[in-house]
């Protein structure tokens, strides 16, 4: 898909309304951003797995404000067509809707992304959500597993398997889209109960680990393109082995020069 125009929420709904699958991934820099963009990927989320997935943490608790913004910054100079989500950093969004709106402001304005995504279906996530779209902010959803939950949690598991737990989170979905946000990530969770909250929201969902039949599917960028190789998640798959290639790239470059091999003629002035 080439975009010849910049997508606004509309365009998930419609895609959504007629069966289509929407295409998500993560970026963090422009470069992959720009490639994203030209590959056909509809909304990139600069997703707070920066955190782990660039800059280093363990868990996605660490990250700031100023390292989000810094790199949606980034990824907006990279997309000018693909609708770019900022993924709200721990306590960024949970202390009160004053500073959620506050914080949300700082992504539209000074990253100028085309959302905010926020974790949580809870009555008090809901009224934030509320208050965020009231004020012309549009807002993604993430149910399910709750990465900056993982210390409360305990460990990363899959959600929703008994019938309790299925049915909270059909009602946080119905929150969730009742208060006004435009679609809602799905995060680990059977594909059954994707597929049952795909099918009871008008508004589309976006699966990662929640199965084929969610509207959407989204990816963290470093898994699809083989950068993270301590395990390979059950939710992903790898479309290329960039750690094989850079690891052979920098070890022929390491031989080279060590063999004064680099630079030859051609690359002298
Ligand atoms: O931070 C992130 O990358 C995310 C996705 C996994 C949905 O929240």
């Amino acid at each position: 898909m080439k975009f010849d125009k910049k997508l606004t929420v509309s365009h998930f709904r419609k895609r959504k309304e007629k069966g289509e699958k929407i295409v998500c991934l993560t970026a963090y820099d422009a470069p992959t951003a720009k490639l994203a963009e030209e590959c056909g990927v509809e909304l990139i989320l600069v997703g707070d797995s920066l955190g782990m997935a660039v800059l280093g943490y363990k868990t996605t608790i660490p990250l700031t404000i100023e390292q989000s913004l810094h790199h949606c910054r980034a990824v907006r100079r990279g997309a000018k067509f693909s609708f770019i989500v900022g993924d709200m950093p721990f306590m960024t969004y949970q202390i009160s809707p004053e500073d959620a709106m506050r914080n949300a402001a700082r992504y539209m304005q000074e990253a100028c992304v085309d959302a905010v995504k926020i974790e949580g279906g809870s009555a008090a996530m809901a009224h934030t959500v509320e208050r965020l779209v009231a004020a012309g902010v549009p807002v993604m959803g993430h149910i399910g597993l709750l990465p900056q939950n993982i210390l409360t949690a305990g460990a990363y598991k899959v959600t929703g398997r008994t019938e309790a737990d299925a049915a909270r989170l059909m009602s946080d979905a119905k929150a969730l889209q009742e208060a006004g946000a435009f679609c809602v990530v799905l995060e680990a969770m059977p594909a059954t109960l994707g597929k049952m909250i795909s099918s009871e929201l008008l508004i589309p969902t976006i699966g990662i680990g929640a199965g084929p039949d969610c509207d959407g599917q989204v990816q963290v960028v470093n898994d699809i393109l083989g950068l993270f190789t301590d395990f390979v998640p059950k939710h992903t798959r790898r479309y290329a082995n960039l750690n094989e290639d850079i690891r052979k790239a920098f070890s022929s470059y390491v031989k080279d020069v060590s063999e004064k091999k680099f630079p030859a003629e051609e690359n002298s002035f």
